[in-house]
């Protein structure tokens, strides 16, 4: 039988074993601790700068030697990021990147924010995570904390990143030595309201120290950090936020089809109304389709997994089909209000404005416009 978590911190072992785990609680509250963010891009880039600006040296780490190239010259390339703060960290030695994974001796908190895409047949595709988890394997040392943050199904923390860790360094106790969790990112690009700092955030760790040493950590640049009993519960809530979107985006999406074939009703002017309720009722709006590398991609994820539990997700596979046929409903309304023009169908010039998933983001991934 697997030890319980609160067997395994008490026990003899973790005794002696307890001082990385002090270490790390006197390093992080010092303002010591040197912060590892694997993978520089919408979410790792960012979450970088907050921990140099909040005065913790920091490491970035990607394979694109491009991605680390312009950071060490202080060249932003990031829209929601300010030119005059990344120029500041970087010029100030508090941020630096690079492509080889050398410093990753003098981490003390790793950080990994690499995609989560789905392969061709929409099941998860954990290879970066995998692969990220392996270079920081290379060089695990005690008092090591390494939190996932790349949205996944429940279970990844555990079965791929610990198990990648342990495997390589069997001398090393997760929970006692070294020190694992899930916090899923909730960054949300061009929204300037809520940002790093006033989001809050979910931790859950393999065990009760690799939860209290996540939540230190992320306070320093998180004011709330709500935890719960383990990785799963964090992995599985941040799943729950996007698959509440795409059932909700569905919905709408479904009801404006309706609409279009009724008289007299616009649905925008449907959910204006609805939307004076005050309570029991959030205000999603239709759209060509979803974009982006979250909300199309995510819910694959727990579909894939409940089949591994003999179960059918029917509210996401549903949804899925209402918010990938949109892309296919507005080619067709296109092509109709075309027929009712002077030009015929195959000399129409057609201008998509807008190829981003949401406004002011540079972000195409999966984007409707490209379908
Ligand atoms: N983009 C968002 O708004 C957002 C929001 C919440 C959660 N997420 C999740 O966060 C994760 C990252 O998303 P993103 O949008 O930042 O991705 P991204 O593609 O913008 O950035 C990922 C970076 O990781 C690097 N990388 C890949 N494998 C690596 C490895 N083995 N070692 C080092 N670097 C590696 C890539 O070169 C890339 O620069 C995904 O799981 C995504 O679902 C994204």
């Amino acid at each position: 039988m697997e030890p319980s978590r609160e067997t395994k911190e008490s026990s003899p072992a973790a005794v002696d074993g307890a001082r990385p785990f002090q270490q790390l609680q006197q390093k992080l509250k010092a303002e010591a601790a040197t912060i590892g963010v694997v993978g520089l891009g919408y979410v790792g880039f960012p979450l970088a700068v907050e921990y140099a600006q909040a005065g913790f040296e920091t490491i970035g780490m990607d394979l694109d030697p491009e991605r680390v190239r312009r950071l060490n010259e202080g060249d932003n390339y990031n829209e929601d990021l300010s030119d005059d703060v990344v120029q500041r960290v970087v010029s100030a030695d508090m941020l630096l990147a690079e492509d080889d994974f050398e410093r990753a001796d003098d981490v003390d908190v790793f950080f990994i924010c690499v995609p989560t895409p789905v392969t061709e047949h929409n099941e998860p595709d954990t290879s970066y995570i995998e692969s990220a988890t392996r270079s920081i394997a290379e060089h695990l040392r005690p008092g090591q904390l390494v939190v996932l943050k790349s949205t996944t199904y429940p279970g990844t923390t555990e079965e791929v990143v610990q198990g990648i860790l342990e495997e390589a360094r069997e001398d090393l106790q997760v929970g006692r030595d070294c020190f694992v969790a899930f916090s899923p990112e909730r960054i949300d690009p061009g929204n300037e309201k809520y940002t790093t700092a006033n989001t809050p955030v979910v931790a859950g760790g393999v065990t009760a120290n690799c939860t209290a040493l996540t939540k230190q950590a992320l306070h320093q640049v998180v004011q709330e950090v709500h935890t719960v009993s383990n990785p799963k519960v964090a992995e599985m809530e941040k799943l729950l936020e996007n698959i509440y979107r795409s059932v909700n985006i569905a919905l709408v999406n479904e009801l404006a089809q309706l609409t279009e074939r009724m008289d007299e009703v616009s649905i925008w002017e449907v959910i204006e109304a609805a939307s004076t309720k005050p309570f029991g009722f959030d205000a999603f709006y239709p759209g060509p389709g979803l974009g982006g590398h979250c909300i199309p991609v995510d819910p694959h994820y727990l579909s894939w997994l409940a089949k591994r539990h003999d179960f059918e997700t029917s509210f996401i596979t549903l949804s899925a089909r209402v918010n990938e046929e949109m892309p296919f409903h507005v080619c067709r309304s296109v092509t109709d209000a075309i027929a009712h023009q002077p030009v015929a169908l195959g000399d129409a010039t057609v201008l998509i404005l807008g190829v981003a998933f949401k406004a002011n983001v540079g972000d195409t991934r999966h984007s409707p416009a490209g379908t």
